[in-house]
């Protein structure tokens, strides 16, 4: 399985020990692209957030794993990504649900919330996950509903707006 990951600056660490870590895994086979930060440099968060959603959202890579401080940060910036579902898990039950029940292609994690085996552990209860289901399709279809009305309804004001600002032809 492909898997897109990216760290802020807070959780670079962190994102070296995981990559190393799945690398080693033989209960599910994983290979990582990294879309940084490469070093302890300052980033801005979002920026890495949206590569990584980008990657999954386009298909390109299966799932996606994205750290920061909190894991907060992350989990919002990938979450405006039109088709993400990205879940801030910090144990292994809930990253467990969040595949089975949210199909959550993304998983966040915060470096100063939980240790590297901690994380390590979560990771792992999501990946050798699989979307259940059942009850949870309609649930799941109704989050993928709200999203499709709000875009509908951003273009139509963009829409509105870009035909009342269209510049009137010199001879029309
Ligand atoms: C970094 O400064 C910090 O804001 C970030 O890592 C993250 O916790 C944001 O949600």
């Amino acid at each position: 399985m492909k898997l897109a990951i990216g760290a802020d600056e807070a959780a670079f660490e962190l994102k070296e020990a995981i990559k190393s870590f799945l690398a080693q895994q033989t209960a599910v086979a994983v290979e990582c692209i990294d879309f940084g930060v490469h070093s302890l440099e300052p980033v801005d968060y979002p920026d890495i957030a949206l590569a990584v959603a980008q990657e999954v959202a386009s298909g390109k890579c299966k799932r996606g794993v994205l750290l920061c401080g909190t894991g907060l940060g992350m989990a919002i910036a990938a979450n405006k990504v039109p088709g993400i579902r990205a879940a801030t898990c910090h144990d292994t039950y809930s990253a467990e649900r969040a595949q089975k029940s949210n199909n959550a292609q993304i998983i966040t994690l915060g470096a100063r919330v939980i240790g590297p085996e901690l994380a390590k552990q979560v990771v792992m209860a999501w990946l050798t996950s699989e979307f259940a289901g059942g009850g949870s399709t309609r649930k799941v279809a109704k989050i993928c509903a709200i999203e499709e009305s709000f875009a509908e309804g951003a273009k139509a004001i963009v829409d509105k707006n870009l035909q009342s600002q269209a510049p009137k032809c010199a001879n029309s």
